[in-house]
């Protein structure tokens, strides 16, 4: 999870279980053709909700995902193999006084039996093409200190380390490491 918001409730329990259910039948392995980046629509909202408890970040339920979709200001993305969702994020462009417009990335997640094939990285170049267009200053986002997978992914991305948060995160309870993405030109 990259932010919390105490607005965003806890996942079903029933809906974990499908979760499960639904992704075990995908194919494992590798990625066997091209695999797309595209806008998610209202009736992802489910696989979204399903790849994000799979993956262990604070879900969303699907209703939060597609309200989410619903907004202006929202960018959802999903990666596709084949017919198969095998990777979101989900980001928001917000107003600056200081810089105009910055975004949050909110959540990112890619199924994990595709980790490290490049899923993550085109979800989030497609994004940074996006936020280029909606003229975005500064992408933000927040990150478990120990989530050391996710920090050095953003890192390879031009993220830097901006900050920490003590004790920012429950269950566990966790520092949050505040990391900033610059996409002014220099
Ligand atoms: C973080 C995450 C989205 C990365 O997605 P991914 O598709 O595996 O990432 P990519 O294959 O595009 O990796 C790009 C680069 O990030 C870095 N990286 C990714 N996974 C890594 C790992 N396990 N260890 C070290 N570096 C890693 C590498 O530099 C990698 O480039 P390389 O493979 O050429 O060395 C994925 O690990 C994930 O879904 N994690 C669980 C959910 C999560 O923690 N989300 C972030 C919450 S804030």
């Amino acid at each position: 999870m990259c932010h919390e918001y105490p607005s965003k409730s806890r996942p079903h329990p029933d809906l974990r279980s499908k979760s499960t259910f639904c992704l075990a039948r995908m194919n494992k392995g590798l990625i066997h053709q091209a695999f797309v980046v595209s806008n998610a629509i209202q009736s992802d909202a489910v696989t979204l909700h399903e790849i994000a408890v799979e993956t262990n970040i604070d879900a969303w339920t699907p209703d939060d995902y597609s309200e989410e979709m619903s907004r202006k200001d929202s960018i959802v993305l999903k990666a596709e193999n084949g017919s198969s969702m095998i990777g979101f994020l989900a980001a928001r462009t917000v107003p600056s006084s200081i810089s105009g417009v910055d975004a949050d990335i909110y959540n990112i997640a890619v199924v994990k039996r595709f980790h490290r094939q490049g899923v993550g990285s085109k979800l989030l170049t497609a994004l940074r093409k996006e936020l280029i267009k909606r003229e975005v200053q500064y992408v933000w986002l927040e990150v478990r200190s120990s989530n050391s997978t996710a920090i050095h992914f953003y890192k390879n991305h031009g993220f830097e380390m901006f900050t920490s948060r003590a004790n920012f995160y429950s269950n566990p309870s966790e520092d949050a490491v505040i990391m900033r993405l610059s996409l002014v030109e220099k």
